[in-house]
């Protein structure tokens, strides 16, 4: 597990934009393409500003974008994850494919108001589509997952002790309960965010001081992020600033 700690939230996005880029060239010189997953929250602002000092010598329209987790909300609202990363992504670095992102649409909610769990399985639609091709089929294998950290510990919409944390079949799952609002999302479940050829953790600010300790340095840990951190270190990187990152042990 790699974790890097800046002190200022620009240099926090260089680094990251530094990493996403050389994540891009391996997946590029692989496959030709780069499969990316995108948390919301602060990420996606952080992300923007990485990529837009890398953005000359990536071409966008290889990437193929997935949410990691989205908000059950109409895409344009302003607590849509998609909406977000519109906002501060898609429409302003070059090149991004619509077709190439893949929204969690609540659209399929249509034919029956309650049932999150056709939008989840949409989705899931969308991921053997694009997989499809690919050498693993039993579980997507993202070249890249970006995710966020909550002040609990979790991370996507996989929240401490939910029962969506022993999933092991669905890809994509629905949750009615979150404690993070809107209680209603979409996220992908563990097995997948897992198989991910590298994760990283995008995490800034006090409020998270107190859980990365738990999350990062103890091995029993079974918070969300902790779990996911722990099950193949190799692949893990954690950006932080300073302020989070302040009680974490630095010997
Ligand atoms: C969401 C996010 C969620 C987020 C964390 C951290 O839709 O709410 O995807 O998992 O990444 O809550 O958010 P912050 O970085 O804003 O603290």
């Amino acid at each position: 597990m790699s974790v890097y700690s800046f002190s200022e939230g620009s240099s926090v996005a260089k680094a990251l934009g530094q990493y996403v880029k050389s994540k891009y060239d391996t997946a590029m010189a692989k496959h030709g393409r780069f499969t990316l997953a995108l948390s919301g929250g602060s990420l996606p602002k952080v992300l923007a500003e990485g990529l837009s000092q890398q953005k000359d010598n990536i071409d966008f329209s290889k990437w193929e974008i997935f949410f990691a987790d989205e908000r059950i909300v109409p895409l344009e609202d302003e607590n849509s994850n998609y909406a977000l990363c519109k906002e501060v992504l898609f429409d302003v670095l070059p090149g991004f494919v619509p077709e190439q992102i893949h929204t969690i649409d609540t659209k399929f909610l249509k034919q029956n108001p309650l049932d999150s769990q056709a939008v989840a399985d949409e989705y899931e639609k969308q991921l053997v589509h694009v997989f499809a091709n690919a050498s693993t089929v039993k579980v997507p294998v993202f070249d890249l997952m970006l995710l966020g950290c909550g002040p609990d510990g979790h991370t996507c919409s996989l929240f401490p002790d939910h029962e969506l944390l022993d999933e092991d079949v669905a890809w994509v799952a629905p949750i009615t309960d979150s404690p993070k609002p809107p209680k209603e999302r979409i996220t992908l479940t563990i097995p997948v965010v897992t198989h991910a050829l590298s994760v990283a953790f995008v995490t800034t600010g006090a409020a998270k001081q107190d859980i990365l300790p738990v999350v990062i340095e103890d091995t029993t840990s079974k918070l969300p992020s902790a779990l996911i951190s722990r099950a193949h270190p190799d692949r893990i990187s954690w950006f932080l600033d300073d302020d989070a990152s302040a009680k974490l042990d630095k010997s």
